[in-house]
């Protein structure tokens, strides 16, 4: 390399350097704007996910406050003897000034924060009643049951606003850990123990979760929703899913029907009402009302769900859903099929 060549490398890397940074922060920026208040637990929704919100500013702001203080102290030592005349600048504190700042007012400020704590965890581990949710993770997706009301669904909650909703947690296979930050703290999800939980939300909308948990290749893609409805709304949506879907009487629907329950589909799917009783797969009974497919990782629609079907594999490798062969007429029926279960 010459020596102007050079000489450009080396001038042009501080500039460079210099738009990669302000790239990236625009870039995270960016992002950050998109993200806002879709699953932060600085937007609390219900009275559980307030009460930690509420303990994590207080120690925000005590920590602010001391890390502030010490600062403070940190720079007077520092400077103390520039501001001063002289070399004979006498020691800052004292025995007294050490105990006091080292140790009596960080016990004080601990034990504060203590029964703060201690408040809210004995606060928020109070709850849960109307209705009853079980939820068992799988990798890496949510199986939902309702056993009051004889309902089975994955990936998506549907409660009641304003009540309080009591939660009994499981694990197939890994640990996986069940995180709605609008709605409350974590609670593990454990195989072969069922632990319990609850949450509340006070407004209707949808709420994202997501599995707190390492749990392997697809920890980051098992996410879920809670769907909140006003309470009489939510009568109605358990009414209408605890009918089976009618038997289709359109000719498309019918040849799709067919050909899910000729595929190797029924091995792991169940839809109430047919052969197909798998267990290893989400339950598909009501598939065309959900929001999204692959645990909460992209819409559910007629492409998505093709494109899953086809190969599950190339939208979330890992999954236990293999490639399917089928030609596009069967598999046009079986979408809309599948579509029309709401
Ligand atoms: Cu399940 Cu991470």
């Amino acid at each position: 390399m010459t020596q102007s060549a050079l000489a450009g490398v080396t001038s042009a890397q501080p500039g460079r350097w210099c738009v990669r940074i302000v790239c990236i922060l625009a870039l995270a920026l960016l992002t950050g704007c998109e993200q806002v208040n879709v699953q932060s637990m600085f937007d609390p929704a219900g009275p559980g996910a307030a009460e930690i919100d509420g303990l994590w500013w207080l120690m925000f702001w005590m920590g602010t406050a001391v890390y502030g203080v010490v600062m403070g102290l940190f720079l007077i030592a520092i400077f103390r003897r520039q501001w001063k005349e002289g070399d004979d600048v006498p020691p800052l504190g004292n025995t007294g000034f050490v105990v006091t700042g080292g140790a009596a007012i960080p016990a004080v400020i601990l034990v504060v924060l203590l029964v703060f704590a201690l408040i809210v965890h004995f606060s928020v581990a109070q709850g849960g009643g109307s209705v009853s949710v079980e939820v068992r993770g799988h990798q890496w997706w949510w199986e939902v049951n309702y056993p009051e009301h004889g309902i089975r669904t994955a990936n998506e909650i549907h409660v009641p606003a304003g009540e309080s909703v009591h939660l009994e947690l499981t694990s197939e296979d890994v640990l996986h850990s069940f995180w709605v930050p609008q709605l409350h703290g974590k609670r593990d999800l454990i195989p072969g123990d069922t632990t319990t939980f609850w949450m509340e939300a006070d407004e209707p909308g949808i709420y994202r979760g997501q599995c707190a948990e390492y749990c392997g290749l697809q920890h980051a893609l098992m996410a879920f929703r809670v769907v909140v409805h006003p309470p009489e709304d939510f009568d109605a949506w358990v009414a209408e899913r605890q009918e089976p879907p009618p038997a289709p009487e359109d000719s498309l629907l019918q040849r799709g029907q067919e050909v899910f329950l000729s595929e190797t589909c029924v091995e792991c799917h169940r839809i109430e009402g047919t052969t197909a009783q798998g267990t290893i797969g989400p339950d598909l009974t009501h598939i065309g009302s959900r929001l999204t497919l692959g645990a909460g990782i992209i819409e559910n629609n007629r492409g998505n769900l093709s494109g899953w079907i086809v190969n599950a594999q190339a939208i979330k490798p890992g999954n236990q859903m293999p490639p399917t062969s089928i030609d596009s007429d069967d598999l046009h029926a079986m979408v809309s099929y599948l579509l029309s279960l709401e």
